[in-house]
């Protein structure tokens, strides 16, 4: 385990600015230099063994995994269809409840098919009052199997992406746009996102972030209610349009996606410098 201050140096050395939370003290300066000029994540000049956050932090040259079937052409897949799941009603109620009832509402759903092959429900884990949101699209067998979110290999480049930011897992609201595990890890369907929407609107709600960083094009294209492709969403800041627009979201390339597609972690890294630069101005 490095210590804070450890770590604000290596990371000073790759270049890479701490992130502040909210109503934290300024950190003290790092007197490391900071002579290479800065390199963007993934791509930081090599580190110490024992210092290293992550092995999946320098995946470039890491052998590519076997093919995910859940990212298969994420840049430019073809959009979703719109959302019309008949009778989804359960918006009123959920919009109520506060953590614990909302984590039984989730715990005890039943109101779409997940549910029948679902080992268990993955609420979502980390700070409750987080500046940032982290929006995957739905649990794999690992989640499925633990109860928790990103936790398989996906999970672990997550974790890194954050601590390239200065961010642990812990001070981040991590979860999805549904709370089942999709059979065969196959993308959720529209029905099944608009059935699941109440329990992360209320979530997003509770949380309030400074930010949310949705990845991959399902939970792009669920949170912002649109067909457009991903590589069209990423980039810039998006309003969230519920909750009267005050919730910037920044679209990202999916964990899974990158562990295959290396090339686009420089992308995704402008993405996560985006999203830091929202949740560091002043609200
Ligand atoms: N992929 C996701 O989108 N979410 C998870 O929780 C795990 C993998």
């Amino acid at each position: 385990m490095i210590s804070g201050a450890e770590r604000e140096r290596l990371l000073a050395r790759m270049g890479i600015a701490v992130y502040v939370p909210r109503g934290a003290p300024a950190p003290a300066p790092v007197s490391a230099p900071v002579d290479p000029p800065p390199a963007p994540w993934p791509g930081p000049p090599p580190v110490p063994p024992a210092a290293a956050p992550d092995p999946a932090f320098a995946p470039v040259s890491a052998p590519v995994p076997a093919p995910d079937a859940r990212h298969p052409l994420e840049p430019g897949a073809p959009a979703a269809g719109p959302s019309s799941a008949p009778g989804a009603t359960a918006g009123a109620p959920v919009r109520a409840l506060a953590w614990p009832e909302l984590e039984a509402a989730v715990a005890g759903c039943v109101a779409c098919p997940l549910h029948r092959s679902r080992r268990r429900t993955v609420f979502g884990a980390g700070a409750r009052d987080a500046d940032w949101m982290v929006i995957g699209e739905g649990p794999g067998a690992n989640e499925d199997r633990s109860g928790e979110p990103f936790v398989g290999r996906a999970g672990r480049l997550l974790g890194a992406m954050l601590f390239a930011l200065g961010l642990s897992r812990e001070e981040v609201f991590i979860t999805n746009t549904v709370k089942c595990r999709p059979p065969g890890n196959r993308d959720p369907e529209p029905a099944e996102t608009e059935r699941c929407g109440p329990f992360l609107e209320r979530q997003i709600e509770l949380v309030e972030p400074r930010v949310i960083l949705a990845v991959g094009r399902v939970a792009v294209q669920t949170i912002l209610d649109t067909n457009a492709p991903l590589a069209r969403l990423r980039g810039r800041e998006h309003p969230y349009p519920r909750g009267g627009g005050r919730v910037p979201v920044v679209a990202t390339y999916h964990p899974a996606y990158l562990l295959r597609t290396p090339i686009a972690k420089r992308s995704a890294w402008e993405d996560l410098c985006l999203a830091r630069s929202i949740a560091g101005r002043s609200p």
